[in-house]
């Protein structure tokens, strides 16, 4: 057993119950979600209709797969409150994650809502080797993004001394860890190796900070990554899955004694594993699309929301749920950048907005040491004079900075430079970081 590791008398009871005890738990609640989404979300009542199926026609966990799936384009279509399943006025905090376009996905939770975050982001890390009374930074961003304010209150909720120090600002980080001395630091696995090497720079030994845990995700990160930051910063490295719809961060979380995939906190979600094209469920073990359905929210619960991220279900070991295994990529476009989600479509649209650019583009991802570099080439109209090109360039980056919130650099090209796609899909990403 792993010297951090809970003890199990510490652990919420569910997390050590029998399969049939989990089973009968989420029954009951599936039956609740998908009555009350039913009754008050004309989205879901539409669906239901349209798909010829009524809640009460859930007598077995299998039969959610005779219900429609959920996209990010309904929450779209339904922009900004309208999946909301409580009046707006019961609507305690809204969050929201990039939309396919300028408009964001949006999501509210009730006071309850955000109590039930906050329990299950202490037990994530909990598992992850924390206890009260602990010092933890957060390095995540706070604001509508889900990681800085859901690692805090979770952190709270735990017992925890918070830090909230947010993204950015890498010196001021290191100064706050080295002075403070906090046990545990959730941030991006990217964002960790920056402050690594800020550590190396200020000629101070990572190894030798008091930080002995890192809380890491937000974007996919591989065993090989988990290796280099653990020797290099002399901590343990645990991964925290979790995704602004279904909730934020705390779907899913690694335990420490294991560390073999985040484990699913499934008297809160039930997830499934689906073939991406037809739909079909797939058995555990066999790699598809995750799919969740909420089974405590209020605010906005979600029913089969395809989370568009590519992994497996694997068996219980350290407690009584269902792991994923890595998230292995995505079946949309969808990229992420040094933790910032973005979709080729927004940036799109910000190009043609621009009005001395044609339509044509590419996103080419690189990566330069640790982070993520993104160029966006794009091409001026033929009208535009090249001597243009450069204030044209730093216009649309200052924008996806604002609006997308990611740093890059814009080649403004001649017209016609970028190669075309003369079959098929245009290729408009250009994926160059190492893979594995
Ligand atoms: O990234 C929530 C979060 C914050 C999770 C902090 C963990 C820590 P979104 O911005 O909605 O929410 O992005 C969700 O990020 O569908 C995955 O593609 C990816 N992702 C999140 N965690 C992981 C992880 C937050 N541990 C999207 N490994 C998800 C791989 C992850 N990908």
């Amino acid at each position: 057993m792993h010297r951090f590791a809970p003890k199990p008398a510490e652990l919420d009871p569910i997390e050590l119950a029998s399969r049939d005890e989990i089973a009968a738990l989420q029954l009951q609640r599936l039956r609740a979600t998908l009555e009350r989404v039913y009754a008050n979300v004309p989205h879901y009542r539409a669906s239901f209709d349209a798909a010829g199926v009524h809640p009460a026609e859930l007598r077995t966990l299998a039969d959610l797969a005779k219900f429609p799936f959920t996209a990010k384009a309904d929450l779209r279509a339904n922009y900004p409150f309208g999946m909301f399943a409580v009046p707006r006025e019961q609507i305690a905090r809204v969050h929201a994650s990039s939309g396919t376009t300028g408009k964001p996905t949006v999501v509210g939770y009730t006071q309850g809502d955000i109590e039930h975050w906050a329990d299950l982001v202490a037990r994530s890390i909990r598992a992850s080797g924390g206890r009260r009374g602990d010092m933890v930074h957060v390095a995540y961003g706070y604001g509508l993004f889900t990681g800085g304010l859901g690692a805090h209150y979770g952190a709270e909720k735990l017992g925890c001394t918070v830090v909230p120090m947010s993204g950015g600002q890498t010196e001021k980080q290191i100064q706050l860890i080295c002075d403070f001395k906090p046990r545990i630091i959730m941030v991006t696995p990217s964002y960790m190796q920056v402050l690594i090497e800020g550590f190396e720079k200020a000629g101070i030994d990572p190894r030798s900070t008091s930080l002995q845990i890192g809380i890491f995700g937000a974007e996919p990160w591989t065993e090989a990554m988990r290796a280099e930051i653990e020797a290099r910063a002399g901590i343990d490295a645990v991964d925290i899955y979790g995704l602004s719809e279904v909730m934020g961060p705390g779907v899913a979380n690694e335990c420490i004694e294991s560390k073999d995939g985040p484990v699913i906190w499934e008297d809160h979600f039930y997830p499934e594993i689906i073939d991406p094209d037809t739909g079909a469920v797939l058995a555990d073990g066999e790699e598809g699309e995750l799919v969740f359905t909420t089974l405590s929210k209020e605010g906005m619960p979600v029913v089969r929301y395809r989370t568009r991220d590519l992994t497996r279900l694997l068996p219980p070991t350290s407690r009584s749920f269902r792991r994923i295994g890595k998230i292995v990529g995505r079946s949309d476009d969808m990229l992420i950048i040094r933790g910032v989600n973005l979709f080729p479509t927004q940036v799109e649209e910000l190009i043609l907005k621009e009005g001395r650019l044609g339509g044509q583009y590419q996103l080419v991802v690189t990566r330069e040491g640790p982070l993520d570099e993104l160029e966006v080439r794009c091409e001026r109209l033929a009208s535009v004079a090249e001597s243009e090109a450069a204030a044209v360039g730093a216009a649309l980056a200052e924008r996806i900075k604002t609006l997308i919130g990611v740093n890059c650099r814009v080649s403004v090209l001649a017209p016609d430079a970028i190669e075309r796609t003369l079959v098929g899909k245009a290729r408009r990403v250009i994926d160059q970081r190492p893979r594995g």
